[in-house]
């Protein structure tokens, strides 16, 4: 096309889109989908959590459990729920219908019917058929799907509420590297075919997470590029991928049609596959940060907001972002990195810029009280060769979190006496600022000018008290009470250690 017949083109849109702003607003532009989980010492209350995710578009939320103060803050919310039901209930849920029906009837009817909340998918488990499982909940997988189906339909819900098993890309491998080699993990094939036949034959779906970022994070000569969606106009990664006549250019796309060409193998290609987890963290490892998060997901959102799929299934499908916020009480076995997926911090407050539909770019929570502007530091007058101080840090990381100190994090470059004051800070505040959590051996003491600097931040806790509280299992709702044991017994071992 030439320029002046390129430029015609673009008026006659332009004119139609002012003669049709409608017609326009019409278009595929999907709406977001996010992971909102609730491991967080201090987790951002549930109400402001719900108006954050609406003031940004998000219309679906995934959650990993029935937590009660998420769901209740969902009612009526217009967004819709995916309800995991977690791995350590699949035995049970399996063994018996009624257990089942019992998860069902309090978890999901209950929200329903008397809370307004929107619930379309239960995911039955997570990752449940994970290699580094080995094996421990591949029997049980299947028949609590088989239950939990039987007890959507005896519920009445069947017809609202459907069952999906989310899983992680490790189920599939392509033995060449091409996509269009896909196939099911061997020791797990079979049990692939029959359960999403029985998906399938449900109205369910297959969910899928997918981790550019883990591919980079488990080997270091992963091609960084590949891992990113190539933005527009730029030359295509070196490591893109040949597959006849299809040319793969980031990892994500190749990985999604693996799957779909492994379903396609074995007849299954109707599944619809939603992407349940996708995401960048921003701290705990070299390559986590915001320049690399913000250009992996603006590269999603794009896609999101485009529409635009795979090769093999050319419409986007849904696709949860992992995560919503930042969990500083999650499980560190993966990876420092855990603790950092959200695109928001743990307040709500993004992280980055990241331009929505039309450019807008994502707001914050609005809202949230903190605790006072305190920090606890190191006294300036203690020594960092003090003896007490190996066992103060480790006492105060023990019960916070210190991922950003590692190397290659947003506070690794420190020098040791900050060191030691941000474990001292990160402890005080997640005991809500307690006088007695800024003791330790009297090395620390309470300052009023933010210790923070360069990319390290010396956070100030979102003050529960003085919201509703909301999640139930994690350990932000560690009452004063058990602060106070927590501090009584770290105090009384540090001693012990010093004398
Ligand atoms: C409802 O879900 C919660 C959270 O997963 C779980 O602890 C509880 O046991 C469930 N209820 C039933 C009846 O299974
Ligand atoms: C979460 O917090 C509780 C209470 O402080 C602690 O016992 C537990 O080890 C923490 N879990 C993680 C994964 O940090
Ligand atoms: C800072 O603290 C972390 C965790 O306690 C430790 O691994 C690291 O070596 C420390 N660095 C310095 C410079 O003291
Ligand atoms: C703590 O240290 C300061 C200064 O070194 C000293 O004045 C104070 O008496 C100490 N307090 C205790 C309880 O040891």
């Amino acid at each position: 096309m030439s320029s002046c017949a390129a430029l015609r083109a673009l008026a006659v849109l332009l004119w139609v889109a002012a003669a049709y702003p409608v017609v326009f607003r019409a278009r595929p532009v999907q709406a977001l989908a996010a992971n909102w989980g609730t491991r967080a010492l201090h987790p951002l209350p549930g109400d402001i959590t719900v108006r954050l995710l609406r003031d940004n578009g998000f219309d679906k939320v995934k959650l990993f459990e029935a937590d009660a103060p998420a769901l209740r803050a969902l009612g009526h919310s217009g967004i819709q729920v995916m309800l995991g039901l977690p791995n350590e209930l699949l035995a049970p849920v399996a063994a018996s219908v009624n257990a089942a029906e019992q998860w069902v009837l309090q978890n999901v009817s209950t929200y329903v019917s008397k809370f307004g909340v929107d619930i379309r998918y239960v995911a039955v488990g997570n990752e449940p058929f994970l290699k580094s499982y080995k094996g421990k909940f591949e029997a049980a997988t299947l028949p609590a799907v088989q239950n939990v189906q039987a007890a959507l339909v005896k519920a009445g819900l069947a017809r609202q509420v459907h069952v999906t098993v989310p899983l992680n890309a490790d189920v599939y491998e392509s033995l060449d590297g091409r996509p269009s080699s896909g196939d099911f993990r061997p020791d797990i094939a079979g049990l692939m075919v029959s359960l999403v036949r029985f998906l399938l034959d449900n109205g369910g779906v297959l969910t899928i997470n997918i981790y550019p970022f883990l591919s980079l994070y488990a080997d270091p000569n992963f091609p960084m590029d590949y891992a990113f969606f190539p933005s527009p106009g730029a030359p295509p990664s070196q490591a893109s991928v040949q597959d006849g006549n299809v040319l793969y250019t980031n990892v994500f796309d190749a990985n999604y049609d693996t799957l779909i060409a492994a379903l396609e193998k074995h007849g299954l290609g109707a599944i619809p596959v939603v992407v349940g987890e996708i995401g960048w963290p921003t701290d705990g490892d070299k390559n986590a940060n915001a320049v690399n998060a913000q250009r992996f997901n603006q590269g999603l959102f794009d896609r999101i907001i485009a529409g635009k799929g795979t090769p093999r299934r050319p419409q986007m499908p849904d696709v949860y972002v992992f995560a919503l916020l930042d969990e500083d009480n999650k499980s560190v076995d993966p990876g420092n990195f855990e603790r950092h997926w959200g695109v928001f911090n743990y307040d709500g407050s993004p992280k980055y810029r990241l331009n929505l539909a039309g450019g807008r770019p994502i707001v914050p929570a609005r809202g949230v009280r903190y605790l006072s502007k305190q920090w606890c530091v190191l006294r300036p007058d203690a020594s960092t060769s003090d003896p007490a101080i190996a066992g103060a840090v480790g006492y105060a990381c023990q019960y916070s979190d210190c991922t950003s100190l590692g190397t290659g994090s947003s506070c690794g470059n420190l020098d040791a006496r900050a060191n030691v004051s941000y474990a001292f800070n990160q402890f005080f505040q997640a005991a809500n600022q307690q006088k007695a959590a800024c003791n330790f051996n009297n090395l620390s003491t309470i300052v009023t000018t933010d210790p923070s600097q360069g990319t390290c931040r010396f956070e100030i806790m979102i003050d529960t008290g003085r919201h509703e509280l909301t999640g139930k299992s994690a350990a932000g709702r560690v009452a004063s009470a058990s602060w106070s044991a927590v501090l009584a017994l770290g105090l009384a071992g540090l001693a012990a250690a010093a004398w």
